[in-house]
């Protein structure tokens, strides 16, 4: 597929669907003034339960698509595609490259105290074991818990329900005492508030949209002064029509949806 380009060194920024326009949000409040391309997968969302592998395969074709498009970074904007394909992609890809796991382990080691961390995240993120190796690494003590359902609440609009909190509820109920949770998906910022709430006031959530969009910030020259305010493209693999729709629980989506047949993904 061409697309006439009428961004500025755009960054890429891609998720298997819509939560990764948490990290592009966090990333637009930093740099107002970058233009950025976004690509949903969501006709192949969701990751969380797929094989590694097809992971890998998904992700290397996404990331091989935004460079074509002369992206001059690359954000991978969900934590089950960061958790096992960012190595290959810092590889093969000839512009820098950033997932949500560091930034994330690095807030957590900054935000506890007793060295007790708890990460959530979905089943391929916490099978891959990729948060408790750096999190070990550092000294901490880690508990991580897969809960598969919590995708799936969000994207039906019931992330502020009572049905949300009692998932949350039954997914934190075997926690040890812990000073400091990782939201190890893009989608558990929306369920901060059952989250906290179950959680206790004392456990620092960590939102790893937040500590990315500070990573990535800190890699580009400011904005020269009397810039304009930047562009967003969006492409998404699945109904752009359901993905406008899905997004309004994330604050809706400012800028173009393209739709983009996922056979322009071949990786
Ligand atoms: N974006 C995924 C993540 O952060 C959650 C949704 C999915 O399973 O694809 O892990």
């Amino acid at each position: 597929m061409t697309l006439q380009n009428p961004l500025r060194q755009p960054i890429g920024v891609f998720d298997s669907g819509v939560g990764g326009l948490t990290v592009l949000q966090a990333l637009r409040r930093r740099m107002p003034y970058r233009d950025f391309i976004y690509l949903g997968d969501t006709a192949r969302v969701p990751y969380g339960r797929k094989p590694p592998e097809m992971v890998v395969d998904f992700a290397t074709g996404i990331a091989d698509f935004l460079c074509g498009m002369g992206v001059k970074g690359l954000v991978v904007a969900c934590n089950t595609a960061s958790a096992v394909a960012l190595p290959k992609l810092v590889e093969r890809c000839p512009v820098p490259a950033w997932g949500v796991i560091d930034p994330g382990v690095q807030a957590a080691i900054g935000a506890t105290v007793s060295g007790r961390v708890g990460v959530i995240g979905t089943k391929g993120t916490i099978a891959s074991g990729a948060y408790q190796r750096r999190l070990e690494a550092k000294g901490m003590q880690v508990w991580a818990q897969a809960c598969p359902m919590l995708v799936h609440i969000v994207e039906e609009g019931l992330a502020d329900s009572p049905e949300a909190e009692i998932l949350v509820r039954h997914y934190l109920s075997g926690r040890p005492e812990i000073d400091a949770l990782i939201l190890g998906c893009t989608h558990y910022p929306l369920l901060k508030g059952p989250i906290q709430r179950v959680a206790g006031a004392a456990v620092h959530l960590v939102d790893s949209a937040e500590v990315t969009a500070e990573t990535v910030n800190a890699a580009f020259e400011p904005a020269p002064a009397g810039s304009a305010p930047g562009r967003v493209i969006h492409f998404v693999t699945g109904d752009p029509v359901a993905f406008g729709h899905t997004a309004k629980v994330i604050g809706g989506v400012e800028g173009e949806v393209i739709s983009l047949p996922v056979a322009e993904l071949a990786g």
